[in-house]
């Protein structure tokens, strides 16, 4: 057989094997086999030496060609294997978009945190500082400067928990006025804060007495300030909690650091003021106390009553919330009861 019979046959052979390949791999197997230094074509090429000089260019000329046809077909090939495989991956990895997805489990702020953070957004829009007393206090700045001398009988309704004989747990977030007022700059300005925190009480635990609870307590200390400065202010946050249609009222009553004292009402949000189970019938209900603060309680820190005046309240946390959500037994703030506290989604 001649040299060009060898190389038509060769070609017919890798032709059919070219259009058999199944994969990408014995396609490229085909490749180095045939057009490869070691196939059967180069062999061809390298034998010509034999061949008369007469001959050798036409041989020469049909085995390129045969290479570059061969190679041509595998390139053709190795496209369509390509594109195959693409479409093999596209059909085996679909997504089924329509599948319900896995639900991400989403925490909630707890009611408390949620509530206080609320009342803090409000005080800040009114340009007041949002003061951390301490949990640990001091017998001195929890009773002594909020007018509560030693055997005052006010004393009796904020039983501690003692540490020593003058630290105890704070009873109440007043004694964070008396830390603020001693340290605040009146040459810059009058004194405008809220703090909210953690109380502590002998008490014993009911639906409606925790021996730890929340407050927040408010301090304004300016010249010039009033009572209808404390009326305005309470009114304007009290509807913003309890909504814009609800009234205040202010009732006399009787705190050692304040003078006068006073006990502020919400017109109900229930019956509106005609009288329910959740103002037992009165149609208001007891949301804080507050007053102006005790000439007293302003020179034990520094100010001058002649000069300054200023008022105070305090607030229960878990008493707003009670009251706005209808939540009948405090202990359920603290008893981390998922089905309690997963109701209240961002309000
Ligand atoms: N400290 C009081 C308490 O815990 C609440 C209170 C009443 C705070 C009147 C005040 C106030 O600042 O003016 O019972």
């Amino acid at each position: 057989m001649n040299l060009k019979e060898e190389l038509k046959n060769l070609k017919l052979k890798v032709s059919q094997q070219i259009e058999q390949a199944k994969t990408l791999k014995e396609l490229d197997n085909i490749r180095v086999e045939t057009l490869g230094k070691k196939g059967p074509i180069t062999q061809v090429l390298h034998g010509m030496k034999d061949l008369s000089v007469i001959e050798r260019p036409a041989v020469g000329a049909f085995a390129n060609k045969i290479r570059d046809t061969l190679a041509a077909q595998i390139e053709k090939k190795k496209q369509i294997l390509e594109r195959q495989a693409l479409n093999d991956a596209l059909v085996q990895e679909t997504l089924d978009v329509t599948l319900p997805g896995k639900k991400v489990k989403r925490g909630v702020r707890h009611i408390l945190s949620q509530t206080q953070e609320e009342i803090e957004d409000i005080f800040l829009s009114m340009g007041y500082r949002i003061v951390e007393g301490y949990e640990v206090e001091s017998d001195h700045y929890n009773f002594e400067r909020m007018n509560l001398p030693k055997g005052h009988p006010a004393r009796d309704m904020q039983d501690s928990f003692y540490i020593s004989e003058e630290i105890l747990l704070r009873t109440h977030t007043s004694p964070v006025q008396a830390r603020v007022m001693e340290e605040h700059d009146f040459t810059k300005g009058g004194l405008r804060m809220i703090s909210p925190g953690r109380v502590f009480r002998r008490d014993t635990d009911d639906a409606t007495h925790s021996h730890q609870f929340h407050q927040i307590e408010g301090l304004v200390i300016d010249k010039g300030i009033t009572m209808g400065d404390l009326k305005g202010t309470l009114e304007f946050v009290i509807k913003k909690i309890f909504g814009e249609e609800r009234k205040i009222r202010l009732r006399p009553s009787f705190f050692p650091f304040t003078e006068p004292s006073v006990e502020v009402d919400v017109s109900c949000f229930k019956c509106e003021g005609k009288g329910c189970n959740v103002c037992k019938y009165t149609g208001w209900i007891e949301i804080l106390g507050a007053g102006m603060v005790h000439p007293k309680v302003l020179k034990m820190s520094g100010i001058d009553p002649e000069v300054y005046a200023g008022f105070a309240f305090g607030l229960g946390q878990e008493r707003i919330a009670m009251l706005r959500f209808g939540i009948n037994d405090i202990r359920y703030f603290y008893t981390n009861d998922m089905r309690f506290l997963g109701q209240f989604a961002r309000l």
